[in-house]
């Protein structure tokens, strides 16, 4: 049947504040009161050495965020990588290594190609996949459904959050099994993510904020995005939905990055947008928006209020979610990422959900 806009202008709005209904459904799917109820086919963690994660595009984005979760959480090393570069480095696999593939297609040739390599030479194949009939899905030894529902506009929204809080969940199954997080722990993890809903809706009204700031990201030629640890690849994602919808030029740098390189573009024509809620890095945050500045930089500050406060004064705007547990910020995140993309997109009057040279499914190399 065909998928209907309900009421939006495009299908990337609807499915931008379809978020927290979705989300929501992940959670009730593999969620049950303090316990994580997601069929891995029995993996224990426990007897795993090593993930290799491997996607394209968004999905490899919400991969890298994986790679800072797994790491921290359940101090398990990651290897990740895009598909077309990891399929034909012919990579050797240490023993008791996981593939996980990440799509929401589950046609993606190269990640397709990626999982077919790895297919007996690790312990097994999971993937994340939003299509259960998909060729990825059906390869797989364990296919998680990511439960975003039909996915329209080509510019991926609903599916990066859903594979987002599947891996959240992952995660603190891998600290509770490798004895990482005890049962309390994991509880309080686990109420952390069932806030995710209540705060998405809540990040949605910066919707008006953001149209604002839109207007003015429109005139740039180039923009930046900064982020660091959990938020780096939020920056990434930031840029890859700018230039995806609004063709406007922009990079993903990690922020402690800048002095090695792209601090040179920076001027009063390029903005700096600045991925930061309060964590424990936010002061070294804060020192690397006033090298932005000190340059004539203009900043924009995606954070919260508590953050914005200590930012001072000679931030050019900002934009305020609510407080939020660290854990969940990157999946919070993404909606401001969305959103500043597609007013920018609307701005400069692009076609928002098809936008030109790409297709939402790439089914060739
Ligand atoms: C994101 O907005 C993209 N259009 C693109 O990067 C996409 O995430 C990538 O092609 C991977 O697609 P898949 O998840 O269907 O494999």
């Amino acid at each position: 049947a065909r998928i209907e806009k309900g009421g939006y202008k495009h299908y990337m709005a609807k499915e931008i504040a379809q978020q927290p209904t979705v989300v929501g459904e992940v959670l009730n799917a593999y969620v049950k009161d303090d316990r994580i109820a997601m069929n891995l086919g029995g993996i224990d963690f426990a007897d795993v050495d090593r993930l290799s994660i491997v996607a394209c595009g968004t999905a490899y984005y919400a991969g890298l965020v994986a790679k800072y979760w797994f790491e921290h959480y359940a101090r398990l090393p990651i290897d990740i990588d895009v598909a077309s570069e990891f399929r034909y480095r012919e990579a050797p696999f240490a023993p008791k290594t996981l593939g996980v593939f990440v799509s929401q297609s589950g046609e993606t040739a190269d990640t397709l190609a990626a999982l077919r390599y790895s297919a007996g030479k690790v312990d097994k194949i999971v993937s994340l996949i939003n299509v259960p009939e998909s060729s990825i899905a059906r390869e797989s030894d364990v296919a998680v459904e990511i439960h975003a529902g039909p996915e329209v506009s080509v510019a991926s929204t609903k599916a990066f959050t859903c594979q987002l809080t599947c891996f959240a969940i992952m995660a603190l199954k891998a600290a509770h099994d490798r004895g990482h997080l005890d049962d309390t722990g994991l509880a309080a993890h686990l109420a952390d993510l069932r806030q995710l809903p209540g705060l998405m809706s809540h990040a949605l009204t910066i919707d008006t904020a953001t149209k604002e700031i839109a207007a003015k990201l429109a005139e740039a030629r180039d923009v930046l995005f900064l982020g660091r640890g959990q938020m780096f690849p939020l920056a990434l994602e930031g840029a890859l939905k700018l230039k995806e919808i609004s063709y406007i030029h922009a990079e993903g740098y990690a922020s402690g990055e800048l002095k090695h390189g792209p601090i040179a573009l920076v001027d009063k024509a390029t903005p700096t947008v600045v991925m930061a809620p309060h964590d424990g890095l936010f002061d070294k945050t804060v020192s690397n928006m006033q090298e932005v500045m000190a340059r004539g930089g203009r900043v924009v500050l995606v954070s919260d209020a508590r953050a914005a406060k200590e930012a001072g004064d000679g931030v050019w705007q900002s934009l305020a979610l609510p407080e939020a547990p660290e854990l969940i910020q990157p999946i919070l995140y993404a909606i401001p990422a969305q959103l500043l993309a597609y007013h920018t997109a609307i701005a400069k009057g692009t076609d928002v959900d098809q936008p030109r040279n790409l297709a939402k499914s790439v089914t060739v190399e």
